[in-house]
């Protein structure tokens, strides 16, 4: 039978999802999920809040439970995320700033020692920009300033030498403030000898709105001699979705699909979960859903075929 990932495994690229544990029991998502993907992201486990919600003390039990499932289903995972000022459980932005990077190195090395080999890839920092293009004043950046993001790489390289790793930020698809921003800090990381081998473009997208300049814009970072990701594809629309916007949706998945197959440093494209029935945006977006390739039912919609065509 068709599916994505072997269609996309035939032109050297895989195509993902993200799943939670909870998702795991749902036997109707499931079944679409082992035929259709072939790399899978946490959808919560990996993050600060769960894997270590106090200083020092760890779980990996749910991030576990979605590395062997991956496993048993032969599906590669990528690794979210070890630094985020989101999820962050408060202790750490609590700390006094002298002991954040030592609190922020012992996380990634402990979470990252723990998964390794067992990861593709990582997110070490998530969501780091403004969409201005400044750096986000989070606990991390008013600690150390700019430098924690090259010593987080650095400790991640350290933990897990094989995983890849990236950088991963929303409305850095097109060319614009933010991208640009990202795009020089990535320039002089490379020029310092920094541990960094991925750009994760989430691409959270509003109907009608994929950047013109995304493909140009993905060339760009595989120029600088880096993998590009689409690493939470979705698609949202304003509620009711007519049957236009579903095949505007179809478009904007092509679209993006093709920006993907025309750089060949583009390794892959996921979905941010499986169908609208588990997405996270009618939570998020008020108003706003429909954003996914499944329906409610898991059946596949207009956007499932556009991608097939393109694959
Ligand atoms: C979202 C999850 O899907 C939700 O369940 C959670 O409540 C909030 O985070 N960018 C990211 C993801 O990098 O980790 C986010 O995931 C969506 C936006």
């Amino acid at each position: 039978a068709t599916s994505l990932k072997s269609l996309a495994e035939a032109k050297g690229k895989y195509f993902g999802t993200a799943l939670t544990q909870s998702n795991l029991s749902n036997s109707t998502l499931t079944s679409v999920a082992n035929a259709q993907f072939d790399m899978m992201t946490p959808g919560n486990e990996m993050k600060w809040d769960t894997t270590e919600p106090s200083n020092g003390s760890y779980n990996f039990g749910p991030g576990d439970a979605l590395v062997s499932y991956a496993v048993a289903h032969s599906m590669r995972v990528r690794g979210h995320n070890l630094v985020w000022h989101s999820q962050l459980p408060s202790w750490v932005s609590s700390l006094p700033t002298n002991q954040v990077q030592a609190a922020m190195e012992a996380h990634i090395t402990t979470e990252a020692t723990h998964y390794k080999g067992q990861v593709y890839s990582w997110d070490v920092v998530n969501e780091p920009y403004n969409d201005d293009g400044t750096l986000r004043q989070d606990a991390f950046y008013n600690a150390m300033g700019s430098g924690y993001i090259a010593d987080a790489l650095r400790t991640a390289h350290a933990a897990d030498p094989n995983a890849k790793l990236y950088l991963n930020d929303y409305n850095i698809e097109g060319e614009n403030a933010k991208s640009n921003a990202l795009y020089s800090l990535v320039q002089s990381l490379i020029s310092q000898g920094v541990p960094i081998n991925g750009i994760g473009l989430e691409s959270h997208f509003i109907l009608g709105q994929v950047p013109s300049t995304m493909q140009a814009n993905m060339a760009r970072f595989a120029a600088l001699g880096l993998d590009v990701a689409v690493t939470e594809l979705d698609d949202r629309i304003q509620l009711p979705a007519s049957s236009a916007n579903l095949a505007q949706q179809a478009t904007d998945f092509a679209a993006v699909q093709n920006d993907c197959l025309a750089v060949t440093r583009c390794v892959g494209v996921s979905q941010w979960g499986v169908g609208d029935a588990d997405s996270w945006i009618p939570g998020f977006f008020s108003g706003y859903g429909s954003a996914t390739m499944y329906d409610q039912n898991y059946q596949p919609k207009p956007a499932y075929n556009a991608l097939v065509a393109a694959l």
